[in-house]
């Protein structure tokens, strides 16, 4: 396929996701009056307002609809001091624009601005220079800013917005806990590393696990390996130009690694406008449950409980901890998982959904003791179940063995007896704070068919179509 295909149907794209030109002008507009208010407000504390993110280097989406003033500190400013003086600033700079102001919080927390529909973040950040040490991560953009300045071609701010819709189509843009995906700055680098969107996608088809780009060269090849082992957990390694040490794409999962290599291959070998918009799966119908039920002849289990009030970044990692908790004690307990995923609409419903492949396990349990010549363990073994046995204790290949009654018959009666307790038991057994906190409040446990009644939630419903209907990925 010649690349004229491809470049065609990326100008019709360009066409639709680009700003028209009231809104561009609308939002620069906004952003030079905050700006200089925002200045007006720093320079009381010997500070500087910058524009940093995507607004300046016209690589925003429109449907985003936001961009990001930065508060430089001087450098060494307190944590707490910057804190508290960035909230109190934030909320000013907002006030005397006429917008409506909330807090919000990353590593630390910052303001947001509403203005009609604009969203404005404002982040107070200490001032560095490359190769110093840094307090927050946020203490890096200004860095960024000045690195994409000098690096980020004017003309490739459109291949940006399309890598950008091209990601957020397929629900892999973002590094937020949720999307473990791709960043704006990641988005940025990789089409400078690249060259153009087009390139960027036939190289990303070649990535291997653990592909490493280092745009500046600060590691020799020889030193790969070694990277590759300090950042074990990480599928793909972007070293950040402004800082050695760190990989800008550690946030990346290995789930959106290979969605990306999915629809960066399909796209090249048959491009098609539709890989930029996204395409709404139609929620899983009532019957179309039962079906599965039917046909998979598994049981299945939905821990539903009321959405902690946090941030979707402290929501998402505890959801993911409890689901991983909880199949551990269906384990223990001798259960069989076949698969467990999570749910949140992020305000008020939250839920485990977890597929047994054993569910029901028969009254009778065996429970195995010591080598009969091991005197001691026989005797505590003998203390221990003599009373409960209901077979027993007898001998089996020269071992010791008792037959009692299970305490827990099904995954369900194990499951409420573990979640009905105290917060700081839930707690102590691993299930984090805001969670525990929720269901010691309230839970409950809903049943193979009961299910059908959460499909009423339209995000449910598409969430249990692409349970079943999972995505094949390949390398
Ligand atoms: P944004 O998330 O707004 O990214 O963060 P962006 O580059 O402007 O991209 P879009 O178009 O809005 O999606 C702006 C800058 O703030 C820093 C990053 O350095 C980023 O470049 N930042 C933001 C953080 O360091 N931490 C955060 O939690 C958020
Ligand atoms: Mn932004
Ligand atoms: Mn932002």
């Amino acid at each position: 396929m010649s690349n004229n295909t491809h470049i065609k149907i990326l100008r019709t794209v360009l066409k639709k996701i680009k700003p028209k030109i009231n809104q561009e002008k609308k939002i620069k507009t906004l952003s030079e009056k905050i700006l200089n208010i925002a200045n007006e407000e720093a320079k009381k504390y010997d500070s500087k307002a910058i524009i940093a993110g995507s607004l300046p280097r016209n690589t925003w989406l429109v449907e985003k609809n936001e961009f990001d003033i930065f508060i430089i500190f001087p450098k060494n400013t307190d944590t707490i001091k910057l804190e508290r003086i960035g909230l109190q600033t934030g909320k000013k700079i907002i006030q005397k624009a006429n917008g409506k102001w909330k807090i919000s919080y990353a590593q630390h927390p910052y303001i947001i601005g509403e203005f009609n529909g604009v969203e404005v973040d404002i982040v107070p950040c200490c001032e560095i220079k490359i190769g110093e040490k840094i307090i927050s991560a946020v203490d890096r953009t200004p860095l960024h800013v000045e690195y994409l300045n000098k690096n980020l071609p004017k003309n490739l701010n459109e291949d940006v917005r399309l890598l950008k819709q091209f990601l957020k189509a397929n629900d892999i843009y973002g590094a937020d806990a949720k999307t473990q995906g791709f960043s704006g700055y990641l988005c940025e680098l990789l089409i400078i590393i690249h060259g153009s969107f087009l390139n960027l996608l036939k190289s990303i088809i070649k990535w291997t696990p653990k592909q490493i780009l280092d745009k500046e060269n600060y590691w020799d090849k020889n030193e790969f390996k070694a990277l590759k082992r300090r950042f074990k957990e990480d599928i793909l390694i972007v070293i950040d130009p402004v800082d050695k040490e760190r990989n800008v794409a550690s946030p990346v999962s290995a789930k959106t690694f290979y969605k990306l290599k999915k629809i960066s291959k399909e796209f090249i070998n048959k491009p098609d406008e539709k890989y930029f918009f996204k395409m709404e799966l139609k929620p899983l119908r009532k019957t179309d449950f039962k079906k599965y039920l039917k046909s998979r002849k598994t049981d299945f289990l939905c821990i539903i409980f009321k959405t902690p009030i946090v941030v979707p970044d402290i929501l998402w990692p505890q959801l993911r901890k409890t689901q991983k908790r909880i199949e551990n004690i269906l384990k223990e307990s001798e259960f069989f998982i076949l698969r467990s995923e999570c749910w949140s609409d992020e305000v008020k419903t939250s839920v485990i959904l977890i597929e047994m492949q054993v569910s029901r396990l028969p009254v009778v349990d065996k429970k195995i003791g010591p080598w009969v010549f091991d005197e001691k363990n026989t005797k505590s073994f003998i203390n221990k179940h003599e009373t409960l046995a209901i077979t027993g204790p007898f001998i089996e290949d020269n071992t010791w063995v008792v037959e009692v009654n299970r305490k827990f018959v099904t995954a369900k009666d194990k499951l409420i007896d573990f979640l009905k307790q105290k917060k700081s038991i839930l707690e102590s057994n691993g299930i984090p704070n805001f969670i525990a906190e929720s269901i010691s409040r309230e839970f409950g446990i809903l049943e193979n068919e009961q299910i059908n009644k959460l499909i009423r939630k339209r995000n449910f419903g598409i969430f249990l179509r692409n349970y079943f209907e999972k995505e094949k990925l390949f390398v």
